[in-house]
């Protein structure tokens, strides 16, 4: 690799594998630490970059991208997810942007089941119960839940790698698995049958939010959304908080209008609305579905290739289109 003007900019630390990677490029390097970049510390970090390596709570927009000079050639999300990025204005400044598919989808899949698990089969509520101290014995009637493997329905929106990885992890469940996608909304693929997303609200016992955050599906499930639900139905949501409708979550869950949730994103982290806390029958997870091992090198390691393959003229392995 020719070694260019600039420096590559590291927004925060990286796990030992993708940092590994990172130094073998050769290359100067600037890198934060492992709490997010103030605003003024990302400009500072960017001003002068060749490159540009951020994860999903640094905001990339056309101020920021200004600041950072002509030099700059690739922005690498260490995310799938790029709602942090101002994508067009990346492209009106000639600045390439990449984000991690495929790597995460298992990871993220085997999260999604375990919220899945977890609220239907009330594994935080049986928990917090025992840590209560309460004498307890063996009930009948004891912390019943949804029989997931007894032919329950999963409804997954937006249905791509991870929709397809999620789906695989259903049917090993005798689930029956309904999809529902912006270009598709009947037939059949590989035991999942499309239907559109009111369908899917209605006759699903488990509603899956798997779909990017745009301004189209920025809050998709929304109290009208909620209001198809099956009383007893779950939602799950490890796409992006603003794709569910926090507050209207909020009122179904105090007023028992749905079974139960499982978040793992929120409309505005890192802050979470503190009325989430205190609703029943709701698991919540810090943003952690990606956060396996391997996965967390794998998303560094092809951002960091990413950055390595631009700065070397060659077209960046999984470009933003
Ligand atoms: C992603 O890749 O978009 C995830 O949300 C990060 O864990």
């Amino acid at each position: 690799m020719t070694t260019p003007a600039g420096h590559v900019y590291v927004s925060r630390l990286l796990t030992d594998g993708a940092m590994a990677r990172l130094r073998a490029l050769g290359l100067p390097l600037r890198i934060g630490d492992d709490n997010p970049p103030t605003r003024e510390a990302l400009a500072a970090g960017m001003a002068g970059a060749a490159a540009a390596v951020v994860t999903l709570t640094e905001r990339v927009d056309a101020d920021l991208l200004a600041t950072a000079g002509d030099g700059l050639a690739v922005v690498a999300n260490v995310a799938v997810g790029y709602d942090n990025i101002d994508v067009a204005a990346a492209r009106a400044a000639g600045v390439t942007v990449t984000n991690t598919p495929g790597v995460l989808d298992n990871a993220t899949a085997d999260h999604t089941f375990a919220l899945i698990l977890a609220v239907t089969r009330r594994v935080v509520d049986g928990d917090r119960f025992l840590r209560s101290r309460e004498p307890w014995i063996w009930g009948p009637r004891m912390l019943i839940g949804l029989d997931v493997s007894a032919g329950a329905t999963l409804g997954i929106i937006g249905y791509g790698r991870i929709g397809r990885a999620v789906a695989r992890r259903a049917r090993a469940f005798d689930m029956t698995v309904l999809a529902s996608t912006r270009s598709r909304t009947s037939g059949d693929e590989d035991g999942v049958r499309f239907v559109d997303t009111g369908t899917l609200l209605a006759d699903s016992d488990v509603v899956c939010v798997l779909t990017p955050l745009t301004p189209q599906t920025r809050h998709l499930i929304d109290a009208a959304a909620l209001a198809r639900m099956k009383p007893t139905a779950y939602l799950v949501n490890t796409a992006r908080g603003g794709v569910v409708d926090e507050t209207a979550l909020i009122d179904a869950l105090t007023a028992g209008r749905i079974g139960g949730a499982a978040l793992d994103v929120f409309e505005n982290e890192p802050h979470v609305n503190p009325a989430l806390l205190d609703v029943p029958n709701l698991v919540l997870t810090p943003h952690i579905a990606s956060a396996g091992e391997a996965t967390r090198d794998a998303m560094g390691i092809l951002a960091v290739d990413n950055v390595a393959a631009v700065l070397s003229g060659r077209p960046a392995l999984t470009p933003v289109r």
